[in-house]
């Protein structure tokens, strides 16, 4: 349970979905925008320590400062499963790098997999899926092509992105599921018409800004995140985190 966000139940039927996965789990956090001696470090800490999912997934804009590595190590560490914790950098973490390259170590000293334009093979009862991550596709830092190289067989793939940018690369490639943070649900919204903006390089629809998509042949979800940036407040937003529960049947 986590009353200071919204926790989102997604679930995603795909016949591409090896037997051995059927019924895999993740959850995803994204835009926590720690900085040092966060007031919702804590809380974010103790539900991520509170959830068992296959998969975790953090889709960038884990720190807002370079000096909140306190804040980011523990919320890392805090996060256990079976299948891994990957890990994608948004515009804030870049940012964040520039001025402090260590940073991704502290991430990796987790025991967290960052995926920088890579890709994993994971695998449950002799079956296999791709995990891809790409580096923040709204600072065009992506490279899809090089991740989904790391790839072999026709296996399904399900990539981590900061921002739905990526939609048009994921489609063309025929991605199977894409999990997207950065947009912040809009931030400020009003109430009964919703975002106002995308957070996605225009031209785009304000309807990018949260939520389930489908781009060609790939489906998409766009979490609304638990933090702020710029302005530290949300209107008729709020946070959320994600669950996911990816199940072998035709969509
Ligand atoms: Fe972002």
């Amino acid at each position: 349970m986590c009353g200071w966000a919204d926790e989102t139940e997604v679930e995603f039927a795909s016949p591409r979905l090896p037997a051995g996965f059927d019924g895999l789990t993740a959850a995803q956090v994204t835009d926590t925008h720690l900085r040092p001696g966060h007031p919702k470090a804590g809380a974010l800490c103790e539900y991520v320590a509170s959830q068992c999912p296959d998969l975790w997934l953090f889709t960038g804009d884990l720190f807002e400062k370079s000096t909140a590595t306190q804040e980011v190590g523990a919320l890392l560490s805090a996060a256990r499963a079976e299948l891994g914790v990957y890990v994608v950098l948004g515009n804030n973490d870049n940012r964040a790098l520039e001025r402090d390259a260590t940073l991704i170590e502290v991430m990796r000293a987790t025991g967290a997999q960052v995926l920088v334009n890579e890709a994993r093979c994971i695998e449950r009862d002799g079956d296999q899926i791709w995990v891809a991550g790409v580096d923040d596709p709204s600072r065009d830092r992506h490279d899809l092509a090089r991740a989904l190289a790391q790839t072999r067989g026709d296996h399904f793939r399900l990539l981590l992105a900061h921002s739905v940018d990526i939609r048009k690369a994921a489609a063309a490639e025929a991605v199977d599921f894409v999990v997207c943070g950065h947009s912040h649900g809009g931030q400020m919204c009003l109430p009964w018409i919703g975002p106002l903006v995308s957070g996605a390089k225009q031209p785009s629809s304000p309807r990018l800004a949260r939520g389930v998509h489908r781009f060609g042949t790939t489906w998409a979800y766009v979490c609304r995140g638990t933090g702020t940036s710029k302005i530290p407040i949300r209107l008729w937003c709020r946070p959320e985190v994600t669950r996911y529960r990816f199940v072998r049947r035709p969509a």
